[in-house]
């Protein structure tokens, strides 16, 4: 048949193509928590597909507080920034989160944070020894963390293309060009949904103008850093990295987030750590066990958070949970938890828990998080309901989402309560309609047309292959703001306007003073 000839010299062609053959990969992350296990787990994925990957990390294993250092099977370049500075960084943490607990999210904070991280990055940048190795080693791309500023420098530094994987929601939209309709794209911190009456969509334009603002500042912040790292004449600009970048990649997906416009050089591939579940331990599965029909719920408030430093607030959780009929696995640090106060009989401690297994185990009724992204992916995989108590950075967001699928609620720390926390708890675990919304959106997740590692090794392969993402850069990223918005042609377009009005009154002008001149003179 024809059709089988057409396939067999379409197969012959594609044999001849020459076939990718293992590129040199560097990941690059600076921080600790999620964002380090998102790009161990890209790593992983590369590394597993037969490319030559290598990461770049700071801090060692000290940012996952109370799990197991493991040996990942790709080499790592790591320096330490030192005992002293790391355990003032843990102090500095550790107050921004007693603000937070107690309901106080600020732009301050966040603004501390980030200049810590510039603190950091000339650090980073000041390791000429990885840094000349890595320069020698001559990677083909480096997959970075695209929510650290230093992470762009550092590619820039040694002189290699990159691709970005933003590790949350679209929260640098504007950076990356894809900001707006503000009709139903709501801004980042704006809690707004893409239900926006007429008050929503004015403040999302609001905090649109304001957003700028925000990026402005946190861009400076790595001024000084950029100054002392890059020879006059060549020293780059965070905003222009953003679009250099030779693709984004998001960790989302849309069975979390809302339906909206994108660019060809934006990527969603969410889930990455979400996996069918493995068995837990037996000492796990007896514990479960003993919960009958009720089941278990897992706790967990952060890969960075592993214990709180607010004992009115843990006291008011642990009160929470004593109320309700199921077992809790709290991921907690047993050595940092307070004297005087009682772990409920239905609360197992554990520094670490295997969560993705958790919730994937038929028992998990719930999942209570700070509402990171991570956690949340998989419980939408595992389609487990959800309580979020959102303590900072894209957490409320994330949760807003989370309510907005139905698929579980929130309260704000500064509202917790034992008995509202209990009460909250049963609704979600008993009221039907939010485990029905999970397994929705569960449905949604895994029925994607390409699982994510796929997906993302795809994608990493097509940049290598066409020798960048040139192709799916807009224009825009290159033109000016006044033409990108097309201000010029609006400004033209008035001034026509204008000018057709102005004549339009002369000419009245000139008619009326005609007419009444013949009126005089017939007069
Ligand atoms: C960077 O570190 C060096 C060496 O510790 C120090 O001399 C310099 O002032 C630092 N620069 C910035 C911008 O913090």
């Amino acid at each position: 048949m024809a059709g089988d000839k057409e396939l067999a010299g379409f197969i012959l062609f594609l044999s001849q193509f020459p076939f990718l053959q293992a590129a040199k990969i560097l990941t690059i992350s600076f921080i600790g928590g999620s964002h380090y296990l998102l790009m161990d787990e890209i790593s992983r994925i590369l590394h597993d597909n037969g490319h030559q990957v290598r990461m770049f990390r700071q801090f060692g294993d000290g940012m996952l507080p109370g799990r197991q250092a493991q040996q990942s099977p790709y080499p790592v370049s790591t320096y330490s920034l030192g005992e002293k500075y790391l355990a003032e960084y843990k102090a500095l943490f550790t107050e921004a989160q007693k603000d937070n607990l107690m309901g106080r999210d600020s732009l301050q904070n966040f603004l501390i944070f980030l200049n810590e991280l510039s603190h950091q990055c000339n650090v980073t940048l000041h390791q000429s020894d990885i840094l000349n190795f890595l320069k020698e080693e001559k990677y083909d791309l480096a997959v970075i963390d695209g929510f650290n500023p230093c992470c762009f420098l550092a590619a820039e530094k040694l002189g290699v293309p990159y691709i970005a994987m933003f590790p949350g929601t679209f929260m640098n939209a504007a950076k990356v060009g894809v900001t707006g309709p503000l009709s139903y794209v709501p801004i980042f911190q704006s809690l707004l949904t893409d239900r926006m009456d007429f008050l929503g969509r004015l403040k999302n334009t609001f905090m649109y103008l304001g957003s700028h603002i925000v990026d402005k500042k946190m861009d400076a912040l790595f001024q000084k850093v950029i100054d002392e790292h890059f020879p006059l004449g060549s020293r780059p600009s965070i905003a222009d990295l953003h679009l250099r970048a030779e693709l984004w990649i998001y960790n989302i997906d849309f069975s979390i987030e809302f339906p909206r416009p994108l660019l060809p050089n934006i990527q969603c591939i969410g889930a990455l750590l979400a996996k069918p579940a493995k068995p837990v331990t037996q000492e796990l599965e007896d514990f479960i066990a003993e919960s009958g029909d009720s089941g278990f719920i897992v706790v967990t408030l952060g890969s960075m958070i592993s214990s709180l430093p607010l004992v009115e607030f843990l006291k008011e959780m642990i009160d929470g949970f004593a109320k309700i009929p199921q077992k809790v696995i709290w991921r907690y640090k047993r050595s940092e938890w307070p004297q005087g106060v009682n772990v409920a009989h239905n609360v197992r401690l554990m520094d670490w828990v295997p969560q993705n297994d958790l919730l994937g185990h038929p028992k998990a009724r719930l999942l209570v998080t700070h509402g990171g992204l991570n956690s949340l992916m998989e419980a939408v995989y595992h389609g487990v309901p959800v309580v979020g108590i959102p303590l900072f950075g894209d957490q409320y967001e994330n949760m807003v989402r989370v309510k907005a699928k139905n698929m579980g609620t929130f309260i704000p720390p500064d509202e917790m309560k034992a008995e509202k926390f209990a009460s909250t708890i049963r609704e979600v675990v008993e009221n039907g309609c939010y485990k029905t919304s999970a397994m929705k959106q569960s449905v949604i997740l895994r029925s994607r047309p390409f699982p994510p590692d796929q997906q993302l090794l795809g994608w990493v392969e097509h940049i290598i292959q066409s020798g960048g993402g040139g192709h799916l850069r807009p224009y825009s990223y290159q033109q000016p703001w006044y033409q990108q918005f097309l201000l010029d042609v609006i400004l033209f377009l008035s001034a026509c306007v204008a000018a057709i009005i102005y004549l339009i009154l002369r000419v009245i002008r000139a008619l009326i003073y005609f007419i009444s001149n013949r009126k005089q003179k017939q007069n």
